[in-house]
């Protein structure tokens, strides 16, 4: 389901969704763009492209999902859930980065919204958040969400409690993951396709 998100006031073009492993060029083009501060408060340390390049191929894997901010076919916002790879997993670990220019915008929020209902959905009933102390963003992002914040002279840690599961729930992400799949299909169809072929394709 696309929800459209404001721009500086502006209807939003792009859409939030789930990235699927296909895209995950995309989500690493994201992590490349991301100027030294981003990275500095994303990672809570300075980290390098090639660290950068192993993380995107590495979060994929087992026990992550990562929801994105897509506009124009770029990633510019994303957020990432971590932690499911437990049979039972009871907590998730959130991270997020928003591009400089795409921010106060609403993304982050509705980020923030996606991940809190698919973590509710696998029975993760407490979202942990890790910030730099001087991040006022993220900590006033995470306090919407009602997070209990726990301050350290290293970092701040926000503690989410999610809630269980519920039919809407399920519905919201069903309905999220069934657009975001046909959106990729058709891009990966244009990709591997040449648009004179599909259209005499579709004419035959
Ligand atoms: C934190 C971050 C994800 C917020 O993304 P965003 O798209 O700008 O967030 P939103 O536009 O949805 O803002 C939601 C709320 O967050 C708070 N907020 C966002 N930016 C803020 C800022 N610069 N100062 C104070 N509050 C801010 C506000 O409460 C805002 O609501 P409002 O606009 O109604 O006042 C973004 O600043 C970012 O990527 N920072 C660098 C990476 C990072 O710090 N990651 C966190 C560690 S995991």
């Amino acid at each position: 389901m696309t929800r459209l998100t404001k721009v500086r006031g502006q209807a939003n073009r792009g859409e939030v969704r789930r990235l699927w492993l296909a895209e995950r060029d995309l989500f690493r083009e994201h992590l490349l763009r991301l100027d030294p501060l981003t990275r500095q408060q994303r990672f809570g340390t300075a980290v390098n492209d090639a660290f950068l390049e192993n993380y995107a191929t590495t979060t994929f894997g087992v026990g992550g999902l990562v929801y994105a901010y897509i506009e124009d076919g770029v990633v510019r916002g994303a957020a990432e859930l971590r932690g499911l790879d437990d049979i039972v997993a009871q907590t998730g670990e959130a991270a997020f980065s928003v591009e400089t220019d795409w921010r106060r915008s609403g993304i982050g929020g509705e980020l923030f919204g996606r991940l809190i209902t698919a973590a509710r959905n696998r029975g993760i009933r407490t979202l942990y958040m890790t910030c730099l102390p001087q991040n006022a963003a993220m900590r006033r992002l995470a306090q919407k969400y009602a997070a209990d914040l726990v301050g350290g002279y290293a970092d701040v840690e926000g503690v989410i409690a999610t809630g269980g599961p519920t039919p809407f729930t399920i519905l919201d992400e069903a309905l999220d993951n069934a657009q975001g799949f046909a959106t990729l299909a058709l891009s990966l169809q244009k990709a591997f396709w040449p648009s004179r072929f599909l259209a005499r394709a579709l004419r035959a």
